[in-house]
């Protein structure tokens, strides 16, 4: 039996993930590490944690299949997006890593802006600049550690590093790449208008591939530390919200994908670049070659509830929450959540956006907060949704949901009436790791195509169909909900 390994490299642990040709996950393996905060808002990681963290995951997950090295017919990559990992001419990491939740690159941003005009840098990247993003920080760098930038001959995503390390190649995919701000989104490769722009050398990226694509080879010594075989093939794989699509089959115009996590996604495929004007939403290459992908990210979504447990309902468990919330009827009685507890990326843009119950009385008890947390959710994902569909989402025939929230019935019940659209609970509990393993069978030559692969491997749990009536309760309800934010805005400044 032959193997594909999907290694995602996030945030929080790296992930190994094998899959059999019958596209089954056969083993899975974690190996978790920390981040530091050096500064408020600041956050890094040491490139050296997520290799250690490969090595232990990809040898557990071995063992838990009883697998042979030479089984892995290939291996796929994924990761946190955004990453700025810098390696000198020797292929030495200069500095840790800047994560994608770094928020110190808002000055830079405010310069990529000057430089280029909103309107050029959204039509040729698809996306305002975000602190987030590689080039702000890329930029910080330059400006705040110049002996760093003066000794930089690579900039490599997070992902990117540890294929570095497989393989000796420097690749990236262009699902990643998207996320740098300096890709030409219609192109699906570097974009020389804005790397003059910021004067930023070409010379400091590599060669973007599409997802499948074979990027080089597992060395002798990556071989000799993993476990793995010298030789074997490793595909580019994608950024994980593209990998998370991809084991999740969103991968054709019509279906959505929702992640109702810490924080919530909503993805969309598309068969050409969907911008929005300002860059509200981020429009990125798919890991799917030849189509594209646009997204919108709410920064605090099942972390609201997380939130919400841990300050006031500390030890009561998430099915009691649910089943209180349950009793009380939608609306909640009149009163609001607003979900803005991290300020909010997508539709606001807004850092200072806060968070907000509205319409306390003392008839609103534990349940009824609950509910409105819930609510509050479902309608900044439909905002989302809604952004989507005014730059030109044709049409949504169903929405697939993956995530901790998406365990609750309530929930998938709210948010399906909230949206007024049938929502498929995913299958895959594996996310980004299980779509990075797909990319490379079909990499492999196992699947035509990621199309083909998502039809065999893709497993779909039960489907939560919206009720006309609450849908047209919730329509209303959600006017107030968007009313709400602009006028508490106003309150703050
Ligand atoms: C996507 C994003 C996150 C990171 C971390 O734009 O910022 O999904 O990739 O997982």
């Amino acid at each position: 039996m032959g193997y594909f390994l999907g290694l995602d490299v996030s945030t929080t642990a790296t992930k190994a993930v094998l899959v059999d040709e019958g596209g089954r996950v056969a083993a899975a393996a974690g190996s978790g590490y920390g981040l530091s905060v050096p500064r408020p808002l600041w956050a890094e990681q040491d490139p050296e944690l997520w290799w250690r963290a490969v090595r232990e995951s990809v040898r557990l997950a071995m063992d838990r299949a009883g697998a042979d090295p030479a089984s892995i017919r290939c291996v796929g990559l994924t990761g946190q997006m955004h990453g700025l990992v810098l390696l000198d001419e020797m292929g030495r990491v200069l500095r840790p890593a800047i994560l994608w939740n770094d928020q110190r690159a808002a000055v830079e941003c405010a310069e990529i802006r000057r430089r280029l005009g909103l309107e050029k840098l959204v039509g040729l990247t698809g996306n305002d600049a975000f602190p987030g993003f590689t080039a702000p920080k890329l930029m910080w760098v330059r400006k705040h550690e110049p002996e760093v930038y003066a000794r930089i001959r690579h900039v490599l995503l997070p992902k990117d590093f540890v294929r570095h390390r497989l393989t000796g190649e420097l690749a990236t995919d262009r699902a990643g790449a998207g996320g740098t701000l300096l890709l030409d989104l219609r192109t699906r490769d570097w974009s020389e208008d804005v790397l003059n722009a910021l004067d930023i050398p070409s010379s400091f990226l590599p060669p973007t591939h599409e997802g499948p694509e074979i990027t080089g080879r597992v060395s002798r010594g990556a071989a000799e530390h993993l476990g793995l075989a010298a030789g074997t093939p490793v595909a580019a794989g994608g950024g994980d919200q593209a990998a998370e699509a991809v084991g999740a089959g969103a991968v054709e115009p019509g279906v959505v994908s929702m992640v109702l996590g810490t924080s919530g996604v909503v993805f969309a495929s598309t068969d050409s670049p969907l911008v929005e004007e300002r860059g509200s939403l981020h429009a990125f290459p798919h890991a799917v070659p030849g189509r594209w992908h646009v997204m919108g990210v709410m920064l605090s979504a099942a972390g609201s509830l997380g939130w919400f447990r841990d300050q006031f309902a500390p030890d009561v468990p998430f099915t009691e929450l649910d089943r209180l919330a349950e009793e009380i009827p939608p609306g909640a009685e009149g009163l609001s959540f607003l979900p803005y507890l991290s300020g909010e990326r997508t539709p606001h843009a807004d850092p200072e956006a806060r968070g907000a119950f509205l319409g306390l009385t003392l008839a609103h008890g534990r349940g009824h907060l609950v509910r409105a947390v819930l609510e509050g959710v479902a309608f900044g994902l439909a905002d989302n949704l809604a952004l989507m569909r005014r730059v030109g989402l044709a049409s949504v025939q169903e929405v697939r949901v993956a995530g901790g929230g998406s365990r609750s019935d309530l929930w998938m019940g709210i948010l399906a009436d909230v949206l007024g659209v049938r929502l498929v609970r995913s299958g895959a509990s594996e996310g980004a790791a299980f779509g990075a393993a797909l990319l490379a069978g079909v990499g492999a030559g196992h699947w035509s195509d990621v199309q083909g692969a998502c039809a065999e491997a893709v497993s779909l749990g039960e489907t939560v169909v919206p009720a006309a009536e609450r849908h047209r309760l919730y329509t209303a309800l959600h006017g107030r909900f968007q009313r709400a934010y602009p006028a508490l805005r106003e309150l703050q400044s």
